[in-house]
């Protein structure tokens, strides 16, 4: 179970970022996270993995509270595909890099292998195996962040902005993915049909503060919440 409670952060000291946060997400649920550029999404994101500790309140992963002494810990439960694919890909090739953290985690040669191409297959670029990083396009470049997640069948999975750069295939591809992993699932999106059709829970931000939660149905289908959000509905809705 993931708990934020009375979480306030601010990245200079001077700037408030994140006022008074309180939201828990039990395990196996899929969440949302909602909200207009700047809201504060990746921020929250990066606090529940410890990216930023200077955080005001108390944050709990499985009553590990997000301090120094237990992030090695935190983050073997958590896989986290950034929103810049550029900030999380390093190594020379797609192949080495789904299969970084396998390797680092000391499996054998056998079962890093199956990892890495069963990862590369659920995102469908197994033929980008051997790709310089360098050569991937945007979306590639995100499918594989994908699979580098995936490769450690983490318990927890944050997707910040997952569909950002996928064509339609490739993003009902990712849909059908996050509906068939288990775990428990986070998505920061502005693709809010993408949250429409993958969580049951919705929390809306705006200026640092939790403007709205509940069900996603509750949420997403309140055009005068949304749109004092600067948000709209989701596309499928409004075309109703
Ligand atoms: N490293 C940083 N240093 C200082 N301020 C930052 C930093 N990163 C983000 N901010 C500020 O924090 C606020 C929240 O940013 P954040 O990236 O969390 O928003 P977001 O909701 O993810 O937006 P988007 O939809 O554009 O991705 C913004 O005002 C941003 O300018
Ligand atoms: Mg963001």
């Amino acid at each position: 179970m993931i708990k934020v409670e009375n979480v306030s952060f601010s990245y200079d000291k001077k700037n408030t970022i994140i006022s008074n946060i309180n939201f828990s997400i039990n395990d196996g649920e899929t969440v949302g996270l909602i909200g207009a550029n700047g809201a504060g999404k990746s921020t929250i994101l990066k606090l529940l993995v410890g990216l930023e500790l200077n955080t005001q309140g108390e944050i709990t992963i499985d009553d590990l509270k997000v301090q120094k002494d237990n992030l090695t810990k935190i983050r073997q439960k958590i896989g986290y595909v950034f929103q810049d694919p550029d900030n999380q890909l390093f190594m020379p090739t797609v192949y080495e890099d789904v299969a970084f953290a396998p390797k680092n985690y000391k499996f054998s040669p056998e079962e890093v292998h199956k990892r890495t191409i069963e990862s590369l297959q659920k995102v469908g670029i197994e033929e980008l195996k051997d790709k310089p990083i360098f050569q991937l396009s945007g979306g590639q470049k995100k499918l594989v962040t994908i699979a580098t997640v995936l490769s450690m069948e983490p318990d927890i999975l944050i997707f910040d902005e997952p569909t950002i750069a996928l064509d339609p295939k490739n993003r009902r591809k990712f849909i059908y993915l996050v509906q068939a992993l288990k775990g428990t699932k986070i998505i920061a999106s502005h693709d809010l049909d993408l949250i429409y059709d993958t969580c049951s829970k919705v929390i809306l931000i705006a200026n640092g503060k939790i403007i709205a939660q509940g069900q996603t149905k509750t949420i997403l289908e309140d055009k005068d919440l949304l749109e004092n959000n600067g948000l709209e509905l989701p596309l499928s809705l409004s075309k109703r």
